[in-house]
C-alpha cells in the first residue's frame, strides 16, 4: 500500500436498470443470476466522506447529518469489514453520507451509497484501484452499486466469480439524451428490502424463464441504446420490468410492489407512446414509484401529463450521469 491519506470524499450517482438484476447465483458474493444494463442518474447522488482513524473503537455513520444505527450501520460495517480484510487494515472509520435527493421518497439509494462509500474508503486508504476492481468491491455492498461506478450507460457482466462480476460503461452520458422522470407514488419505506427479495427469487417458477431470456433482452436494449432506437428500447424495457415484477408476485412469499396509481401510470404511459406517439416508457424497481424514461424532447410534456393524472404526485427528474469520482483527499 502507498503512503496514504486518511480521509477522502467521493460522489456516486444512483442508476435505473433497463434490464434488471433480480436474484443471485451466490448471495454472499452477490453474484447475480443475470447480466443487467442501466443508466446513471446525473441529478440523484450520494456524497460520502470516509475518515480512517486509529483512535476509533468502532465504525460510526451519519446519513444527512443524523446518526445512523441498526440495519444501515450494520450494512456499512459489514462492507467496511470486507474492505478491511481485503486491504489488511484494522482501523475503524468515521463515515458521513449525504443524499441530494429527498430521503424517504422510496428511491433506492443503496446503489449510489455503496458506490460512494467504496470509492471514498479505498481512496482514503491511499489506493488507486482500476474502475473494474472498484465495481466488484461496490457490488459486495449492494449489487446495483457495481453499476454506479462506471459512467453513463453501463452493463454489469454477471460473471462467475468475485473478479469477473463487474460493470463497465458502453456509452457516455451524452451519447443519448434520455431523461428519467420519476413519479413518486409512495414515500413509504419498502417493507421487503431488495436484498431479502433476491433470496426468494428462485422460489418463483417464472425466474428460470426470466433468466434464460435475459441475455437476448440485454442484447436488444444495448443495440437500441447504441442506435438510439426508442421504439425498440421501450418495448423491451417495459417487458423486462414486467417480467421482474411477475417473478416477484409469484415468489414465496409473494412481493407486490405496485400500487393502484403505479398501474394507472403504466397504462397511461403505454397509451401515450403507442397511440399518441410520445417517446416514453416505464420501468419500476422494488417499489411502487414509476420511472418514466423519455426522450428529452418529450420530457416536459410527460411531466405535465403525470401531474394531471394525480395532483399528489411528487416528480423527480434526471438526465444521464457520470461515474463515481473522488472529490477530495486529506491526510
Ligand atoms: O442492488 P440491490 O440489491 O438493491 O438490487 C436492485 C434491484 C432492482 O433495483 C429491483 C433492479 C436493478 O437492477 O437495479
Amino acid at each position: 500500500m502507498v503512503d496514504e491519506p486518511q480521509t477522502a470524499t467521493a460522489r456516486a450517482h444512483s442508476n435505473i436498470a433497463f434490464v434488471k438484476y433480480w436474484g443471485n447465483r451466490d448471495h454472499r458474493l452477490r453474484l447475480p443470476a443475470n447480466s443487467s444494463i442501466s443508466m446513471n442518474l446525473a441529478d440523484l447522488h450520494t456524497t460520502t466522506t470516509v475518515a480512517w482513524d486509529d483512535d476509533l473503537k468502532h465504525d460510526t455513520l451519519t446519513i444527512n447529518g443524523a446518526i445512523a444505527a441498526d440495519s444501515a450501520l450494520e450494512r456499512v460495517r459489514n462492507h467496511l469489514d470486507m474492505l478491511r480484510a481485503r486491504f489488511k487494515t484494522s482501523r475503524y472509520a468515521r463515515v458521513r453520507s449525504t443524499n441530494n435527493f429527498p430521503m424517504g421518497t422510496g428511491i433506492a439509494s443503496s446503489a449510489s451509497a455503496f458506490a460512494a462509500l467504496t470509492a471514498a474508503a479505498c481512496a482514503a486508504l491511499g489506493l488507486e484501484l482500476p474502475e473494474r476492481e472498484l465495481s466488484t468491491l461496490a457490488r459486495r455492498g449492494s449489487g446495483s452499486a457495481a453499476r454506479s461506478i462506471p459512467s453513463g450507460y453501463v452493463e454489469w457482466h454477471a460473471g462467475d466469480s468475485h473478479e469477473t462480476s463487474f460493470a463497465e460503461s458502453f456509452a457516455p452520458p451524452e451519447h443519448w439524451d434520455l431523461i428519467d422522470i420519476i413519479a413518486i407514488v409512495s414515500r413509504a419505506h419498502k417493507r421487503t428490502s431488495s436484498s431479502a427479495g433476491h433470496e426468494t427469487a428462485d422460489s418463483s417458477v417464472l425466474q428460470p424463464a426470466r433468466i434464460s431470456s435475459a441475455a437476448e433482452r440485454l442484447r436488444v436494449v444495448k443495440s437500441a441504446i447504441m442506435s438510439r432506437d426508442f421504439e425498440q428500447f421501450a418495448s423491451v424495457v417495459e417487458e423486462d420490468s414486467n417480467l421482474m415484477h411477475a417473478v416477484m408476485m409469484t415468489s414465496d412469499p409473494p412481493l407486490f410492489y405496485w400500487a393502484p396509481l403505479s398501474f394507472a401510470i403504466m397504462k397511461a404511459v403505454r397509451y401515450w407512446r403507442t397511440i399518441e406517439k410520445l417517446q416514453v416508457c416505464y420501468t419500476l424497481d422494488a417499489g411502487p414509484n414509476v420511472h418514466c424514461i423519455c426522450a428529452a424532447s418529450d420530457a416536459n410534456e410527460v411531466s405535465a401529463r403525470l401531474r394531471s393524472l394525480s395532483g399528489e404526485l411528487d416528480i423527480l427528474r434526471s438526465s444521464a450521469g457520470g461515474g463515481a469520482c473522488v472529490l477530495s483527499l486529506r491526510d
